[in-house]
Protein backbone atom coordinates (compact mmCIF):
# COMPACT_ATOMS: atom_id res chain seq x y z
CA UNK A 1 0.00 0.00 0.00
CA UNK A 2 1.45 3.34 -0.59
CA UNK A 3 0.65 6.74 1.23
CA UNK A 4 -3.06 6.70 0.15
CA UNK A 5 -5.32 6.67 3.32
CA UNK A 6 -6.61 3.22 2.89
CA UNK A 7 -10.65 2.59 2.97
CA UNK A 8 -12.67 -0.19 3.62
CA UNK A 9 -16.13 0.16 2.20
CA UNK A 10 -18.72 -2.34 3.67
CA UNK A 11 -21.83 -3.27 1.10
CA UNK A 12 -23.99 -4.80 2.75
CA UNK A 13 -26.15 -5.72 -0.82
CA UNK A 14 -30.01 -6.44 0.08
CA UNK A 15 -29.44 -7.71 3.46
CA UNK A 16 -30.23 -6.32 7.37
CA UNK A 17 -32.92 -4.29 8.13
CA UNK A 18 -32.59 -0.94 9.91
CA UNK A 19 -32.75 -2.15 13.57
CA UNK A 20 -30.31 -4.65 12.67
CA UNK A 21 -28.46 -2.09 10.94
CA UNK A 22 -27.84 0.24 13.70
CA UNK A 23 -26.40 -2.37 15.84
CA UNK A 24 -23.54 -3.71 13.26
CA UNK A 25 -22.51 0.10 13.04
CA UNK A 26 -22.31 0.47 16.37
CA UNK A 27 -20.10 -2.81 16.92
CA UNK A 28 -18.08 -1.59 13.86
CA UNK A 29 -17.82 1.82 15.88
CA UNK A 30 -16.62 0.45 18.77
CA UNK A 31 -14.04 -1.21 17.48
CA UNK A 32 -12.31 1.54 15.15
CA UNK A 33 -12.74 3.27 18.48
CA UNK A 34 -10.73 0.92 20.29
CA UNK A 35 -8.21 0.67 17.81
CA UNK A 36 -5.02 2.34 19.01
CA UNK A 37 -4.46 5.75 18.54
CA UNK A 38 -2.49 5.95 15.33
CA UNK A 39 -3.90 3.42 13.43
CA UNK A 40 -7.13 4.33 13.83
CA UNK A 41 -6.46 7.60 11.76
CA UNK A 42 -4.91 5.90 9.13
CA UNK A 43 -8.51 3.92 7.81
CA UNK A 44 -11.13 5.46 6.58
CA UNK A 45 -14.34 3.33 7.14
CA UNK A 46 -18.19 3.03 5.34
CA UNK A 47 -20.84 1.11 5.78
CA UNK A 48 -23.43 1.05 2.86
CA UNK A 49 -26.68 0.34 3.60
CA UNK A 50 -29.89 -0.51 1.69
CA UNK A 51 -31.72 2.66 1.17
CA UNK A 52 -34.08 1.46 4.50
CA UNK A 53 -31.83 1.39 6.74
CA UNK A 54 -29.67 4.31 5.86
CA UNK A 55 -31.87 7.10 7.75
CA UNK A 56 -31.54 5.37 11.19
CA UNK A 57 -27.37 4.59 10.37
CA UNK A 58 -27.43 8.03 9.52
CA UNK A 59 -28.27 9.07 12.83
CA UNK A 60 -26.70 7.06 14.90
CA UNK A 61 -23.74 7.94 13.55
CA UNK A 62 -23.97 11.86 13.40
CA UNK A 63 -25.35 11.45 17.32
CA UNK A 64 -23.17 9.21 18.32
CA UNK A 65 -20.48 11.48 16.71
CA UNK A 66 -18.70 8.38 14.77
CA UNK A 67 -16.00 8.27 12.58
CA UNK A 68 -17.81 6.15 9.72
CA UNK A 69 -18.64 7.41 6.25
CA UNK A 70 -22.04 6.13 5.24
CA UNK A 71 -22.46 5.17 1.42
CA UNK A 72 -25.86 4.04 -0.75
CA UNK A 73 -25.15 1.25 -3.05
CA UNK A 74 -26.90 3.37 -5.88
CA UNK A 75 -28.69 6.50 -7.27
CA UNK A 76 -30.79 8.11 -10.11
CA UNK A 77 -29.11 10.53 -11.62
CA UNK A 78 -31.81 13.05 -11.37
CA UNK A 79 -32.66 15.06 -8.55
CA UNK A 80 -36.20 14.43 -8.41
CA UNK A 81 -39.40 13.41 -10.59
CA UNK A 82 -41.31 10.77 -11.73
CA UNK A 83 -38.73 7.78 -11.77
CA UNK A 84 -41.14 5.42 -9.22
CA UNK A 85 -39.19 3.25 -7.05
CA UNK A 86 -35.86 5.52 -7.37
CA UNK A 87 -33.84 7.09 -4.89
CA UNK A 88 -32.12 10.45 -5.26
CA UNK A 89 -28.61 12.50 -5.13
CA UNK A 90 -30.22 15.16 -2.93
CA UNK A 91 -32.02 12.51 -0.95
CA UNK A 92 -28.79 10.93 -0.38
CA UNK A 93 -27.11 14.18 0.81
CA UNK A 94 -30.38 14.64 2.89
CA UNK A 95 -29.53 11.85 5.02
CA UNK A 96 -25.68 12.74 5.07
CA UNK A 97 -24.94 10.20 2.85
CA UNK A 98 -20.90 10.81 1.43
CA UNK A 99 -20.33 8.12 -0.67
CA UNK A 100 -22.62 6.06 -3.09
CA UNK A 101 -21.50 2.91 -5.13
CA UNK A 102 -22.03 2.99 -8.67
CA UNK A 103 -21.68 0.65 -11.66
CA UNK A 104 -21.47 -2.38 -9.26
CA UNK A 105 -21.96 -5.97 -11.49
CA UNK A 106 -24.73 -6.93 -9.99
CA UNK A 107 -26.74 -3.45 -11.11
CA UNK A 108 -25.02 -4.39 -14.53
CA UNK A 109 -26.50 -7.82 -14.33
CA UNK A 110 -28.93 -7.84 -12.82
CA UNK A 111 -30.84 -4.56 -13.22
CA UNK A 112 -29.46 -3.51 -16.92
CA UNK A 113 -27.57 -0.87 -16.01
CA UNK A 114 -25.18 0.37 -19.27
CA UNK A 115 -22.14 2.48 -19.05
CA UNK A 116 -23.86 5.33 -20.18
CA UNK A 117 -26.19 5.36 -17.17
CA UNK A 118 -23.60 4.90 -14.50
CA UNK A 119 -21.75 7.95 -16.68
CA UNK A 120 -24.44 10.42 -15.80
CA UNK A 121 -24.63 8.75 -12.01
CA UNK A 122 -20.81 9.18 -11.43
CA UNK A 123 -21.73 13.30 -12.87
CA UNK A 124 -24.45 13.86 -10.57
CA UNK A 125 -22.84 12.30 -7.33
CA UNK A 126 -19.60 14.66 -7.99
CA UNK A 127 -22.40 17.25 -8.61
CA UNK A 128 -24.13 16.92 -5.58
CA UNK A 129 -20.81 16.27 -3.21
CA UNK A 130 -20.98 12.34 -3.05
CA UNK A 131 -18.09 10.07 -3.62
CA UNK A 132 -18.73 7.75 -6.40
CA UNK A 133 -17.04 4.28 -5.43
CA UNK A 134 -16.81 3.37 -9.63
CA UNK A 135 -17.16 -0.20 -9.64
CA UNK A 136 -15.55 -2.20 -12.67
CA UNK A 137 -15.01 -6.10 -13.12
CA UNK A 138 -14.49 -8.48 -15.76
CA UNK A 139 -16.76 -11.76 -16.55
CA UNK A 140 -15.03 -15.42 -16.09
CA UNK A 141 -15.37 -15.61 -19.72
CA UNK A 142 -13.36 -12.35 -20.29
CA UNK A 143 -10.55 -13.33 -18.13
CA UNK A 144 -9.93 -16.71 -19.88
CA UNK A 145 -10.09 -15.00 -23.21
CA UNK A 146 -7.27 -12.58 -22.13
CA UNK A 147 -9.64 -9.46 -22.58
CA UNK A 148 -9.53 -8.41 -18.87
CA UNK A 149 -7.29 -5.27 -19.04
CA UNK A 150 -8.62 -3.96 -22.27
CA UNK A 151 -12.40 -4.63 -20.70
CA UNK A 152 -11.95 -2.69 -17.45
CA UNK A 153 -10.21 0.04 -19.74
CA UNK A 154 -13.26 0.07 -21.35
CA UNK A 155 -15.65 0.32 -18.46
CA UNK A 156 -13.33 2.91 -16.71
CA UNK A 157 -13.09 5.15 -19.75
CA UNK A 158 -16.97 5.38 -20.60
CA UNK A 159 -17.62 5.69 -16.60
CA UNK A 160 -15.78 9.25 -16.58
CA UNK A 161 -16.74 10.83 -20.27
CA UNK A 162 -16.88 14.12 -19.60
CA UNK A 163 -15.73 14.64 -16.10
CA UNK A 164 -12.77 16.65 -15.62
CA UNK A 165 -9.27 16.29 -13.90
CA UNK A 166 -10.15 18.87 -11.17
CA UNK A 167 -13.29 16.92 -10.40
CA UNK A 168 -11.70 13.41 -10.61
CA UNK A 169 -10.02 14.05 -7.49
CA UNK A 170 -12.43 12.48 -5.31
CA UNK A 171 -13.06 9.30 -7.22
CA UNK A 172 -12.77 5.98 -5.50
CA UNK A 173 -12.47 3.12 -7.92
CA UNK A 174 -13.42 -0.57 -6.84
CA UNK A 175 -11.74 -3.47 -8.84
CA UNK A 176 -14.05 -6.39 -8.14
CA UNK A 177 -14.09 -9.82 -11.14
CA UNK A 178 -17.30 -10.80 -11.51
CA UNK A 179 -16.37 -14.52 -11.24
CA UNK A 180 -14.96 -13.72 -7.26
CA UNK A 181 -18.41 -12.02 -5.82
CA UNK A 182 -19.76 -14.07 -3.33
CA UNK A 183 -17.85 -17.45 -4.44
CA UNK A 184 -15.74 -17.87 -1.91
CA UNK A 185 -12.61 -17.53 -4.93
CA UNK A 186 -10.73 -14.21 -4.73
CA UNK A 187 -8.47 -13.17 -7.25
CA UNK A 188 -4.92 -13.87 -6.02
CA UNK A 189 -3.42 -10.25 -5.37
CA UNK A 190 -0.96 -10.09 -7.79
CA UNK A 191 -4.04 -10.47 -11.09
CA UNK A 192 -5.38 -7.67 -8.59
CA UNK A 193 -2.58 -5.73 -8.10
CA UNK A 194 -2.18 -6.20 -12.30
CA UNK A 195 -5.65 -4.54 -12.97
CA UNK A 196 -5.48 -2.45 -10.38
CA UNK A 197 -2.23 -0.48 -11.32
CA UNK A 198 -3.42 -0.54 -15.38
CA UNK A 199 -6.49 1.41 -13.82
CA UNK A 200 -4.40 3.56 -12.57
CA UNK A 201 -2.10 4.20 -15.87
CA UNK A 202 -6.09 4.86 -17.62
CA UNK A 203 -6.34 7.41 -14.96
CA UNK A 204 -3.04 9.09 -15.60
CA UNK A 205 -4.07 9.30 -19.23
CA UNK A 206 -7.43 10.92 -18.79
CA UNK A 207 -6.47 13.02 -16.41
CA UNK A 208 -3.02 13.20 -15.29
CA UNK A 209 -0.18 11.84 -12.81
CA UNK A 210 -1.99 13.68 -9.76
CA UNK A 211 -5.22 11.68 -10.27
CA UNK A 212 -3.07 8.94 -10.93
CA UNK A 213 -1.20 8.48 -7.71
CA UNK A 214 -4.19 10.15 -5.30
CA UNK A 215 -6.99 8.04 -6.49
CA UNK A 216 -8.46 5.37 -4.31
CA UNK A 217 -8.30 2.37 -5.91
CA UNK A 218 -10.07 -1.03 -3.98
CA UNK A 219 -10.10 -4.15 -4.40
CA UNK A 220 -13.64 -6.55 -4.01
CA UNK A 221 -14.59 -10.14 -4.34
CA UNK A 222 -14.68 -12.57 -1.26
CA UNK A 223 -12.57 -10.22 0.75
CA UNK A 224 -11.99 -11.82 4.45
CA UNK A 225 -10.34 -11.42 7.47
CA UNK A 226 -7.93 -14.19 6.48
CA UNK A 227 -6.85 -12.57 2.92
CA UNK A 228 -7.45 -8.73 3.22
CA UNK A 229 -4.07 -8.01 4.20
CA UNK A 230 -2.20 -9.87 1.38
CA UNK A 231 -4.19 -7.10 -0.66
CA UNK A 232 -4.00 -4.30 1.03
CA UNK A 233 -0.03 -4.95 0.56
CA UNK A 234 0.21 -4.90 -2.80
CA UNK A 235 1.07 -0.99 -4.31
CA UNK A 236 -2.31 -0.13 -5.89
CA UNK A 237 -4.69 -1.74 -3.75
CA UNK A 238 -6.03 1.06 -0.94
CA UNK A 239 -8.51 -1.02 0.30
CA UNK A 240 -11.44 -3.59 0.13
CA UNK A 241 -15.56 -3.03 -1.01
CA UNK A 242 -16.60 -6.05 1.30
CA UNK A 243 -19.85 -8.10 0.66
CA UNK A 244 -20.21 -10.83 2.39
CA UNK A 245 -17.90 -10.06 5.77
CA UNK A 246 -19.26 -6.88 5.92
CA UNK A 247 -22.50 -8.38 7.53
CA UNK A 248 -21.30 -8.84 10.85
CA UNK A 249 -18.46 -7.05 13.17
CA UNK A 250 -16.86 -10.48 13.58
CA UNK A 251 -15.83 -10.49 9.97
CA UNK A 252 -15.67 -6.88 9.16
CA UNK A 253 -13.52 -5.51 11.68
CA UNK A 254 -11.02 -7.61 11.39
CA UNK A 255 -10.41 -6.70 7.85
CA UNK A 256 -10.64 -2.73 8.88
CA UNK A 257 -7.48 -4.03 11.29
CA UNK A 258 -5.48 -5.52 8.33
CA UNK A 259 -6.35 -2.13 6.44
CA UNK A 260 -5.09 -0.09 9.52
CA UNK A 261 -2.06 -2.06 9.87
CA UNK A 262 -0.55 -1.43 6.52
P1 LIG B 1 -18.30 -10.29 -1.60
O1 LIG B 1 -18.96 -9.04 -2.37
O2 LIG B 1 -17.31 -9.72 -0.63
O3 LIG B 1 -19.45 -10.98 -0.92
O4 LIG B 1 -17.64 -11.14 -2.63
C1 LIG B 1 -18.20 -7.94 -2.77
C2 LIG B 1 -19.06 -6.95 -3.51
O5 LIG B 1 -19.87 -7.37 -4.36
O6 LIG B 1 -18.96 -5.72 -3.30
Amino acid sequence: MSSRRPLVAGNWKMNLTAAQGVQLVQKVDEFCRDLTAGTRENVDVVVAPPFTAIHSASTVIDIDRMQLGLGAQNMHWEDEGAFTGEISPTMLRAARVGYVILGHSERREHFFETDEMINKKVKAAFERGITPILCCGESLETREAEDTLTFIEGQIRAGLVGISAATATGLVVAYEPIWAIGTGRTATPKMAEEVCEHIRTVLEDMFGPTIKSNTRILYGGSVKAENAELFFSEENIDGALVGGAALTADTFNPIIAAAAKV
